[in-house]
C-alpha cells in the first residue's frame, strides 16, 4: 500500500483506540466503513477491518489522539507541546511578547565559540557517519550483553565514543546534523546513541575537555540501559501505560545505575550519575529522587535536554517525530521549569535555532534547506534555496549565507515540512 509522507503503516491487529486511519487500501465497494478514513473509537472499528481481511492500514499520526509513552515518561504534557507550537518567530511577535526561542540570539549568556572549526560540516559528514555507525554496532552489542546478563565491554564503548569526540573536535555541527538527516531503523538502539552524539556536540560547544566529554558521552550512551531490564511487554507497549506499568517503567533509571555499578566497576560516579538522574527536573517533578535544581549535576541536565530533544524528534512506530526546530521549541518551553534557563539557552545556541536539514520559508516567499548554522548569528544560517516564491522548483538552486551583506533584509519567517513539500533534505548533505 502506498504510504504518503508523514503517514505510517500499522498492522490492523496493532491498531489502538485514538489512531486516525486514513486509508485501508480498499475501494468503496469492498470498504468496511461508510467513510474512507476514520478515527478509531471502538474495538468494533478494528474488528470490522479484521473481518474484511485487511491486515494493514495507513495511519495519520498528526490526526491521531494516542498519547505516546515516551512523552509521558519525559514528563512533557500535551499542553506544553501545544504551547511550544505557539511560540512565534521574534520578527512576527508584538513587542510585549512572551519569551520566544529566537531571543536566545540576543541573550548575553556565554556564547559558544563562533570561530571556524578545522573542518566544514560537509567535509566532516562522511567521517561523522563512520564514527556513528561504528558506535551503533557497539551499542547493539552492549544492549545484547545487558539483556543476556553479561558484563559490558566498557573499553569498546569508550573507544567508539572517542571516535565521536574526535569528530566534534573537527566540526561541531556534523554529528548533530547527521542524526536528523538519516533515519536509522530501531529507535531502541539509535536513541541512546543519538543522545550521546548530541551531548558530546553540546559539550564541545561548551569547550569541555576530552576527559569531561568522555564522562558525558559514557553516561549518555548508557542512560537508558535500565530499560532493557524492564519487562518487554511494558517497554514495547504502544500507547498509554497503566499507572502500574508507568511506575515500573520509571524504575529504569535507578535499575540501570545499580546494574552498571554492580557489574562494571570501571565506570565513574559521574557516568553513573547521568544514568540515575537523566529524568530529574529542576522543579522537583522528575524521578527517581525528585531532585531540585541545585542538586542536579550539569551533565545530567545536558543529557536530559538531549534525551527530550531526540525522543521528540525521532520517528517511532506510532508517532511521527517533530521537525528539529519544533522539538527544540518544546525543550525551550520547559525553560525555568524542567531545565535551568541558562542551560536551555546554551542548548539552543549549540543546536542552532534552525538546525541543519530544516526547511524554512523566507520573507521573500522562497523556501530553502538549512545547510550550516552560523554560530555568530543563529537566526541567519547558511542555506540552499530550492523553491521560488510561487513554490516552484528553482532551476538553479542558490547557496545563500544570510549573514552576508548582500542578503541583508532576507529573514526566515516560517518552518516548513520538507516531506510535505516533496523536498528530500538528505540530497543537500552528500557525505551523510
Ligand atoms: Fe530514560
Ligand atoms: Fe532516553
Amino acid at each position: 500500500m502506498k504510504v504518503p509522507p508523514g503517514r505510517i503503516l500499522v498492522k490492523t491487529k496493532e491498531l489502538k483506540l485514538g489512531m486516525f486511519v486514513e486509508d485501508v487500501g480498499r475501494s468503496w465497494l469492498t470498504h468496511p466503513w461508510p467513510t474512507k478514513s476514520k478515527l478509531i473509537t471502538s474495538r468494533q472499528d478494528i474488528q470490522q477491518l479484521i473481518e474484511h481481511g485487511i491486515q494493514e492500514v495507513v495511519v495519520d499520526p498528526s490526526r491521531s489522539q494516542v498519547p505516546t509513552t515516551s512523552d509521558e515518561e519525559l514528563g512533557i504534557s500535551e499542553k506544553a507541546t501545544r504551547e511550544a507550537r505557539k511560540l512565534k518567530p521574534a520578527q512576527m511577535s508584538p513587542p510585549e511578547r512572551p519569551v520566544v526561542i529566537e531571543q536566545v540570539e540576543r541573550r548575553r549568556t556565554p556564547r559558544p565559540e563562533s570561530k571556524v572549526d578545522p573542518a566544514s560540516v560537509e567535509d566532516e559528514l562522511p567521517k561523522a557517519r563512520q564514527a556513528y555507525k561504528k558506535a551503533l554496532d557497539v551499542t547493539r552489542e552492549f544492549i545484547q550483553d545487558i539483556r543476556a546478563g553479561r558484563k559490558i565491554q566498557v573499553s569498546k564503548v569508550q573507544e567508539s565514543i572517542q571516535g565521536m569526540i574526535d569528530s566534534v573536535f573537527r566540526s561541531r555541527g556534523a554529528m548533530a546534523a547527521l542524526l536528523k538527516l538519516k533515519t536509522y531503523d530501531e529507535y531502541t538502539f539509535t536513541h541512546s546513541l543519538n543522545v550521546t552524539a548530541l551531548a558530546v556536540s553540546v559539550g564541545r560547544h561548551l569547550r569541555l575537555e576530552r576527559e569531561a566529554l568522555q564522562t558525558l558521552g559514557m553516561g549518555a550512551i548508557f542512560h537508558d540501559v535500565g530499560k532493557f531490564l524492564v519487562p518487554d511487554h511494558i517497554l514495547n507497549k504502544p500507547g498509554k501505560l497503566t499507572d502500574e506499568e508507568f511506575r515500573i517503567m520509571k524504575t529504569h533509571a535507578p535499575l540501570g545505575a545499580e546494574h552498571l555499578l554492580e557489574n562494571n566497576k570501571e565506570l565513574t560516579d559521574g557516568m553513573i550519575d547521568i544514568v540515575r538522574h537523566h529524568h530529574e527536573r529542576m522543579d522537583g517533578s522528575g524521578y527517581p529522587d525528585g531532585l531540585k535544581a541545585e542538586n542536579i549535576s550539569d551533565f545530567s541536565v545536558i543529557s536530559a535536554m538531549c534525551d527530550v530533544y531526540d525522543a521528540l524528534s525521532s520517528d517511532r512506530v506510532y508517532h511521527k517525530g517533530m521537525v528539529p526546530h519544533e522539538a527544540l521549541k518544546v525543550v525551550f518551553s520547559l525553560r525555568g521549569r524542567h531545565f535551568p534557563e541558562a542551560w536551555t539557552d546554551r542548548f539552543v545556541q549549540c543546536i542552532g535555532i534552525y538546525p541543519p536539514g530544516t526547511a524554512v520559508k523566507m520573507n521573500n516567499g522562497e523556501v530553502g534547506v538549512v545547510i550550516q548554522v552560523n554560530y555568530a548569528s543563529l537566526i541567519k544560517p547558511r542555506l540552499i534555496v530550492v523553491l521560488d516564491s510561487k513554490g516552484r522548483r528553482m532551476a538553479i538552486e542558490r547557496n545563500v549565507d544570510l549573514t552576508e551583506p548582500a542578503h541583508h533584509g532576507l529573514d526566515i519567517v516560517k518552518i516548513m515540512d520538507a516531506k510535505a513539500l516533496g523536498i528530500d533534505t538528505t540530497r543537500y548533505f552528500p557525505g551523510a
